[in-house]
């Protein structure tokens, strides 16, 4: 088995959302503050006719269907997912309901949590199963669902929701490369969900943002030292044609890559000019906490990362600007961004991405792209996934009606024996909802 790696992917976010800007001022936030201050454009969120199972059936089945594949043919279904509806009952086991129907019931594989970061073990599950000796010739499959939703606050606007399907076999446009892939793990109270009646989680916004970039360095040092021992090279950021983040809001983007430059010029890599270095020098001798809140670091480095952010990032962001956070299918939402954007050219390229979940997990990997042979080719993928239709066959809210959707929301969590509106005209057609939460807890769902 060779090229192992993503065959064809789906997305589905909810035609539900909201403008960063009209939420600004809603939120009373001076202006600018989300849109430029996070980066964020649009925020979308479910109404209470959708949850984290209701988007995977819709990503799964839309999958199956568009690229024609017989559900029989799957032989692993992984979940990566941080919204627990249930502590015990995986979401791969709803997702269960479309294969039993056609007598596919032998299918390896449950859910796998740790925030943001479940969707990232999910998939190289799948992809060590399809490389491994117990793979028996079918496709892998992996879905990353969460609904990303923060109390009143300042995180508030950093909410989103999504659900994404990767189909995963050999001979694979996306494919791995697997020995290039770089780690960090750690234990942090930066975001976590200790109260289980509540899905909002416990969040310290500053120290999760020194987390991720100290994940995000000790990920890259680790993935260059293993680049320069398997290529007898050294690695820098022009090895790469794009960088794909986990993408909580877009400002946190823009300084992730900037600190990759300053690594760079730390290992004085190739991607650091004369003048770059003379920019960055004054930052050398600084120690790794003092870097972190350095604002003129971040400013010269942001200043020298410009050029290359404009070409190696900019394309990756824009599902994550226009839908939020998704959590575990945020990366991956970005990633599709790049697919949707550059398609036509992605014939050879690299792509490297770097996975964050708070708690904390984290991974820097590797994908070598190709375009691939029909239904299996990036084109068909970007045909298929119609990111630009989806994003802008929405529908805005206003913050109140937002606001009042979150209050129902809060009181829905956790709770039994209730109806929804089982209002579905907003949804596209092929669309799955929820019906009712009976007295026993048991979801029901329809498809439209
Ligand atoms: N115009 C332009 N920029 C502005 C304005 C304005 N009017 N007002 C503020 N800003 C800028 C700030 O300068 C800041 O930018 P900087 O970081 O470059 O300095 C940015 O907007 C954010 O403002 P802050 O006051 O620093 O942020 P705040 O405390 O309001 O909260 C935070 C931001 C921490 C990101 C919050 O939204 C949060 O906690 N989110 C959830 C946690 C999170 O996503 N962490 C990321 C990794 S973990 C994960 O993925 C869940």
């Amino acid at each position: 088995t060779k090229n192992v790696g993503i065959l064809a992917m789906e997305i589905y976010f909810p035609p539900t959302c909201i403008q960063q800007e009209v939420l600004e001022a809603h939120d009373g936030a001076s202006k600018g503050k989300y849109t430029i201050g996070l980066g964020q454009d649009c925020m979308g969120f479910c109404t209470e006719v959708e949850d984290v199972i209701s988007m995977s059936l819709t990503a799964v089945t839309s999958l199956l269907e568009k690229y024609k594949v017989d559900p029989k043919q799957i032989g692993r279904l992984e979940v990566g997912s941080e919204t627990v509806l249930d502590k015990s009952k995986s979401i791969k086991t709803f997702l269960m309901q479309i294969f039993e129907g056609c007598g596919n019931t032998d299918i390896e594989g449950v859910d796998s949590t740790n925030a943001c970061y479940g969707g990232t073990a999910a998939l190289f599950n799948c992809v060590n199963w399809v490389e491994s000796s117990s793979w028996d010739g079918r496709y892998g499959l992996v879905v990353c669902t969460d609904s990303a939703v923060y109390a009143e606050g300042p995180a508030r606007p950093t909410g989103g929701a999504a659900a994404i399907a990767m189909l995963i076999g050999p001979d694979a446009p996306i494919a791995f490369e697997s020995k290039l892939r770089g780690s960090h793990m750690a234990h942090a109270y930066d975001f976590y969900k200790p109260n289980l009646a509540s899905e909002y989680p416990v969040v310290d916004g500053k120290l999760s943002q020194t987390c991720y970039l100290m994940a995000l360095d000790s990920c890259y040092k680790s993935f260059c030292h293993k680049y320069e021992k398997l290529e007898g090279k050294q690695f820098s950021i022009v090895d790469a044609d794009y960088f794909v983040f986990h993408s909580p809001y877009n400002k946190l983007v823009q300084k992730s890559f900037a600190r990759l430059l300053f690594n760079d010029s730390l290992r004085n890599a190739s991607s650091i000019d004369e003048a770059a270095k003379e920019k960055l020098a004054p930052f050398s001798s600084l120690t790794g906490d003092e870097s972190y809140q350095s604002r003129d670091l971040e400013k010269a480095s942001q200043q020298v990362a410009k050029p290359f952010y404009d070409e190696k990032v900019q394309p990756t962001t824009l599902i994550p600007k226009q839908v939020g956070n998704m959590y575990t299918a945020s990366l991956y939402a970005a990633f599709a961004s790049v697919i949707h954007n550059k398609h036509k050219t992605l014939d050879g390229q690299r792509v490297i991405l770097f996975s964050y979940g708070s708690g904390l997990t984290a991974t820097m990997f590797s994908l070598r792209l190709r375009e691939g042979q029909n239904p299996f080719s990036l084109s068909n993928i970007a045909s298929v996934m119609n990111v630009a239709e989806k994003l802008k066959s929405r529908h805005e809210f206003s913050p109140e009606k937002f606001v009042e959707i979150m209050h129902l929301m809060e009181k829905r969590y956790g709770a039994n024996d209730f109806l929804t509106s089982k209002d579905c005209s907003l949804l596209a057609p092929g669309t799955y909802y929820l019906l009712e939460v009976d007295s026993k807890y048991r979801r029901f769902y329809a498809k439209k």
